[in-house]
């Protein structure tokens, strides 16, 4: 049987128009008008907007420490992607220190395998390089996973040096692939937390003072130049500076290869969070902090100079109680990360689009067309056309409503948008032509999500 949805608007990266859209099996195999024929199952998309699935470049679910882990794993993660509109997600798979990139993806494949009920592909966090981490770039890269991520910051846990920067960056330039940067100098970190604890001053509200805008800025400039040695594209996540995103204009005009990702919470929320009653600040700390209102405009002009080029969540959860709790008497203690993946696009639509800070291709662009062309799913996600996947959200961007921690599917005891109002409602999501979320309620229990095996990387301007 066919699905066809009528009367809707749809938008993509580029345009806006009213048609049908009929797909069979799991792809969309006709758009325009009258499409509807005996037998098909039919969907009203009368008043709504119909997007690409959203594509989140950019989460850590089930990411396991020591003795915790984070509060969403696969299950409860791609729950609340789906109910966010988000219908594929690229999770930081991550080699641990002295074990190999295999095993670092056998574990990934363990956290994840039958949990998914959205649609996933992995980077490969790398956190030692040698000759036969280099060699096994290329085994990864047969499983499907033709990205990774270095983190210049977390010391003796993930932190690169320089050298081995260089060293993997030429490696991906021989391959091919693309590699995904945290830019934080972590050696002048460390010495900032040690002399904010010698000098007594341990409560959340100093963690953004270790973590000052120059430490950014330091790290960016420092990868763009070492990659401008081994001339290689380079993907730079969750920046949160204007300074930051000046570096890569520079670079970019000296022809630098340069992506650059940030995210809701470093538009929407400002450093002010810090200076909350009590403990409440922790709900805050994350890497790289929230930044003051000079950056939050500095980053929406930047998106819509299309000097950004794409929004991801850095969903990283940890419960209030008894995980962020873990830092009371210490900031440096704080597991680092907050929720979002649920609300990347409805707070892009309500804080971006609605205020008119940018419009709503732009918003598809930055949300699902433009990672999955960086990360090679385009055109069979990020768009809406004949032959993609059946990935459609089907918005009533008329209803709004406010953002609780009892009435989300993140599995966590808090969010940082608490009372946040936020416009866009789903009525349907579609994952390849399977109507998997409906009016608030995940469809069955069946996990359909497939591990989307990547092949080729197309960068922003591909059509393949
Ligand atoms: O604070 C953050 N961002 N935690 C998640 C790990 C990372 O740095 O991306
Ligand atoms: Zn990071
Ligand atoms: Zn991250």
């Amino acid at each position: 049987m066919s699905i066809v949805i009528k009367g809707g608007t749809i938008v993509t990266a580029l345009d806006k128009y009213k048609a049908d859209i009929r797909i069979d099996g799991e792809k969309i195999v006709a758009i325009g008008d009258d499409l509807e024929r005996d037998g098909d199952e039919i969907i009203s998309a009368k008043g709504c907007y119909i997007l690409p699935g959203g594509v989140d470049p950019h989460t850590h679910f089930d990411l396991d420490f020591e003795t915790y882990s984070t509060a969403d794993d696969f299950e409860s993660g791609t729950k609340a992607a789906l109910a966010g509109g988000t219908t594929t997600i690229i999770d930081f798979a991550t080699q641990d220190k002295g074990k190999t990139l295999n095993q670092g993806l056998d574990k990934w494949n363990r956290k994840s395998k039958g949990k998914t009920y959205c649609d996933y592909g992995f980077h490969m966090a790398i956190s030692d390089w040698n000759n036969s981490v280099s060699g096994e770039i290329e085994d990864m890269v047969n499983k499907g996973i033709t990205s990774f991520k270095i983190y210049m910051t977390y010391k003796n846990i993930l932190q690169m040096n320089d050298g081995d920067i260089y060293k993997a960056l030429k490696r991906s330039k021989e391959l091919g692939v693309l590699i995904a940067f945290h830019c934080e100098n972590g050696d002048l970190i460390d010495s900032l937390i040690d002399e904010a604890k010698s000098q007594g001053k341990k409560s959340p509200k100093y963690h953004p003072l270790t973590k000052p805008i120059e430490v950014e800025k330091e790290a960016i400039t420092r990868l763009l130049q070492i990659a401008e040695m081994a001339n290689a594209p380079v993907y730079i996540v969750h920046l949160s500076t204007r300074k930051g995103l000046e570096e890569v204009i520079k670079a970019k005009l000296r022809g630098a290869e340069v992506y650059v990702e940030s995210c809701p919470q470093y538009l929407i929320l400002d450093d002010s969070h810090y200076e909350l009653e009590g403990f409440e600040g922790a709900k805050y700390v994350l890497s790289p902090p929230l930044r003051n209102k000079e950056n939050l405009d500095g980053l929406w002009r930047g998106l819509k100079l299309n000097e950004i080029d794409t929004i991801g969540t850095d969903h990283c959860s940890f419960n209030f109680r008894g995980q962020k709790e873990l830092g009371i008497d210490d900031f440096s203690k704080i597991p680092n990360g907050i929720p979002g993946v649920e609300h990347r696009i409805s707070l892009l639509y309500t804080y971006g689009v609605k205020t008119g800070k940018i419009d709503i291709n732009k918003l598809v662009q930055l949300t699902s067309t433009n990672p999955a062309k960086i990360f090679g799913l385009y055109p069979k996600k990020g768009n809406i056309a004949v032959g993609s996947d059946g990935d459609l959200v089907i918005w009533d961007f008329n209803k709004s409503s406010v953002i609780t921690a009892k009435n989300q599917f993140h599995n966590v005891d808090y969010t940082p948008y608490e009372g946040y109002e936020i416009h866009g409602e789903i009525q349907h999501v579609l994952l390849r032509g399977n109507r998997v979320f409906s009016r608030g309620k995940i469809i069955g229990d069946v996990q359909k999500g497939k591990f989307i095996k990547r092949v080729k990387l197309g960068g922003v301007n591909s059509n393949v």
